[in-house]
């Protein structure tokens, strides 16, 4: 059976909102990390129809990914590909956009590190990477909801937790990347967009 998000039903029309401002025609290729069940993949790309989306995900959620994409039948999204941060190599490919939605507060800091080494490593000038995802600033949630919402995710793994802001835009700045971008988002999220300069 095909997997379900209620939450990727909920925002991909502010994502896709977002994605209007920031993908041009200049972008051809894009790497979706932690596609998760591949919904925004099906209800992204199509809107981007001269781009290709390249869904990845650890290996466990490619079935629901494949079947997602199958039935969507949309022809500018491939993959899933297998890309686990810490694990696997970054795939292959000239990507000039990377969107990873709800992922950094889940995989932990270390992790967080290390994509973001990954991309500066692997993208070429004004490459965007756009992450979604509620985060933290200046040591302060941003909503009673929020924090609540930390304390349960440490519940389930005490690795995951909100990134900080600051933490997550000094580090992108060391692996070359500047931000353009910090979009409010509904329910106390946000869409940080970050180019390689
Ligand atoms: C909360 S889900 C978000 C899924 C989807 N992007 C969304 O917004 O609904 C977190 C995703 O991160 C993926 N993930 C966990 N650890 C990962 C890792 N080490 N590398 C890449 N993805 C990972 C999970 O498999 C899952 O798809």
């Amino acid at each position: 059976m095909k997997p379900y998000s209620s939450s990727c039903e909920r925002n991909s029309a502010p994502i896709l909102n977002v994605l209007k401002q920031v993908i041009g025609d200049k972008h051809k290729t894009l790497l979706e990390v932690g596609s998760g069940t591949g919904q925004h993949a099906v209800s992204l790309a199509s809107e981007f129809p001269h781009l290709l989306w390249t869904c990845s995900d650890v290996k466990s959620n490619h079935e629901g990914i494949g079947l997602w994409l199958k039935e969507s039948n949309i022809s500018n999204i491939k993959g899933p590909l297998e890309f686990e941060i810490d694990k696997d190599d970054f795939p292959i490919g000239d990507f000039d956009l990377i969107f990873t939605a709800n992922t950094f507060h889940i995989i932990g800091w270390k992790k967080v590190e290390i994509f973001m080494q990954l991309c500066g490593e692997n993208l070429k000038k004004n490459a965007l990477v756009i992450i979604y995802g509620p985060f933290n600033y200046n040591g302060k949630y941003t909503s009673q909801s929020n924090a609540d919402f930390d304390v349960w995710l440490k519940e389930l793994n005490p690795l995951s937790t909100i990134c900080s802001f600051e933490d997550v835009s000094e580090n992108m700045l060391l692996n070359g990347f500047t931000l353009l971008n910090d979009f409010e988002m509904p329910a106390n999220n946000r869409t940080l967009v970050f180019v390689k300069i």
